[in-house]
């Protein structure tokens, strides 16, 4: 029923990445790397061009912050099942995934179609009620019965900005605390403490500092900490929501052991303080559950993303109980007492359709199990690859979330001395590796990511391992 087969074992974990980061970096030499430019050159022209012109309009020649570009980015022209191909011609084994949605594989026929068939009918956005968001709010109360009321909106940002505020409305607490390192969107209160935890606002240019005064980020897995912020908010008022990703920041970059959320959600309730379960990336890719049904916790807010409209856009909502939802009520004569959320193109037709038939196909296909066998074959296969080549290299896997880190950069701690010498390489080092899988065939997520789909048969992982192994070879 659900993607993982095996929950990863943490503290092991944590310390083949504690000696990853006392490694020096292990990266393939500068003559590879001026090979791998070269293969770019003979082979991604069209992609090149076009990145010369995205420049010129596009601030830093991409739309997306997880574009590969380095040398450029691709222009990709089509994706299907596995793959992704570039304006060249060139074929890609895509484990990018859009950033995660499309845990059916790329541009699955039956969503576009029903898609299609819905354009057709009423266009993509009318402002009115349309069944189809009657249809994808009740799904998801069969799917996790925690949500009891859902309200869609147009991505994961603004989930997490409408879980916050009704969090506080509902509480009339202020304080909002989140596990360091995490990433939940971009809103003024929760760029803090990003990627590496204890950064606090280091990425926080353009947000005056009283927008993220109340935010408050504890170390990833610490539990006393986070007993000491509930403790010390409580005399200042209170804390309003404690939000997680389940299965640790970043995706469980910063894995958490399985206990975490249940020993959260007791710090909780003893504090008043309410549970958000940022369940953007795992909210059907871990299965129909959601992390929440996997690690058999309750949450009071679930924040939504990405399956939720099946990779087509506006996917964001959130979801709680029926009290706790009822901050929100829609509508003009609600006017008054909730809190305000909404959004011109909030819960069209179109994003409600989509994410409709994706959560019927992968509950009918078992896509996330199947998703997560593939991420189970893949690290199982890297595992092997960085034994066989004796590399420093730490890999393991939530399911179709599987991870593969070669520098260890969004590891150092800030109080590692050499921290600021450090960084500058590790973090080249993904864009390097990056560059090196893309070369090889393979697309992953900045380098470090790899989300695997219902289309990654094992023939298709077996390339992918490969790939990753020409690569290893050449370290
Ligand atoms: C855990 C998590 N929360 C929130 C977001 C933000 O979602 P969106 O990009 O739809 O705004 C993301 C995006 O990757 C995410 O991974």
């Amino acid at each position: 029923m659900y993607a993982i087969s095996e929950y990863p074992d943490v503290p092991a974990i944590e310390k083949r990445i504690e000696a990853l980061i006392g490694t020096p970096v292990r990266r393939p030499g500068d003559a590879v790397l001026a090979d791998y430019h070269a293969w770019y050159e003979k082979n991604t022209a069209t992609s090149k061009a076009a990145a010369e012109e995205a420049a010129r309009f596009i601030p830093g020649g991409v739309q997306h912050n997880l574009a590969l570009n380095d040398p450029w980015p691709l222009d990709i022209v089509r994706a299907e099942g596995a793959y992704l191909w570039d304006a060249d011609g060139n074929r890609y084994i895509d484990f990018l995934q859009a950033g995660g949605p499309t845990v059916l594989g790329g541009n699955y026929p039956l969503i576009r179609e029903k898609v299609t068939e819905l354009l057709a009918e009423c266009g993509p956005v009318t402002g009115m009620l349309h069944q189809y968001e009657i249809r994808l709010a009740k799904l998801i109360h069969d799917f996790m019965p925690n949500v009891q009321k859902f309200r869609m909106l147009g991505s994961g940002t603004e989930g997490v900005m409408a879980a916050i505020r009704a969090a506080r409305a509902y509480t009339g607490k202020a304080h909002v605390i989140k596990v360091g390192g995490a990433y939940h969107g971009w809103s003024d209160q929760v760029v803090y403490g990003l990627r590496i935890p204890g950064t606090g606002s280091l990425e926080a240019a353009g947000i005056p500092a009283g927008a993220y005064a109340l935010t408050q980020e504890t170390a990833p897995g610490d539990l006393d900490a986070l007993r000491a912020r509930l403790t010390a908010n409580a005399a200042e008022g209170g804390t309003a929501a404690v939000m997680v990703e389940p299965v640790g920041p970043e995706s469980g970059t910063h894995p958490v052991r399985h206990e975490f959320n249940r020993q959260v959600r007791e710090l909780c309730d003893e504090f008043g303080a309410l549970l958000v379960f940022d369940e953007v990336v795992t909210g059907f890719r871990l299965g129909m559950g959601g992390a929440q049904g996997y690690f058999e916790v309750r949450p009071d807010l679930t924040v939504f993303g990405k399956c939720v409209a099946g990779g087509y856009p506006a996917a964001g909502g959130v979801g709680g109980s029926d009290e706790v939802m009822g901050v929100f009520a829609g509508g003009l004569t609600a006017a008054g007492k909730r809190a305000l959320i909404g959004g011109t193109l909030a819960a069209n037709p179109l994003s409600c359709a989509a994410g409709y038939h994706t959560l019927v196909e992968m509950d009918r296909t078992g896509a996330p199990v199947k998703a997560g066998r593939a991420g189970d074959r893949l690290r199982a296969g890297l595992d092997a690859l960085i034994a066989r080549y004796a590399l420093p290299y730490v890999t393991y896997n939530i399911g179709s979330i599987v991870h593969l880190h070669t520098s260890g950069v969004l590891h150092l701690s800030l109080d590692h001395p050499d921290f600021f010498t450090e960084l500058g390489p590790r973090k080249d080092m993904l864009e390097q590796m990056s560059m090196a899988y893309a070369a090889e065939g393979v697309i992953t997520l900045a380098g470090s990511r790899i989300y695997t789909s219902m289309a990654d048969t094992d023939a298709v992982i077996d390339d992918a391992l490969a790939a990753f192994e020409r690569v290893f070879a050449k370290v």
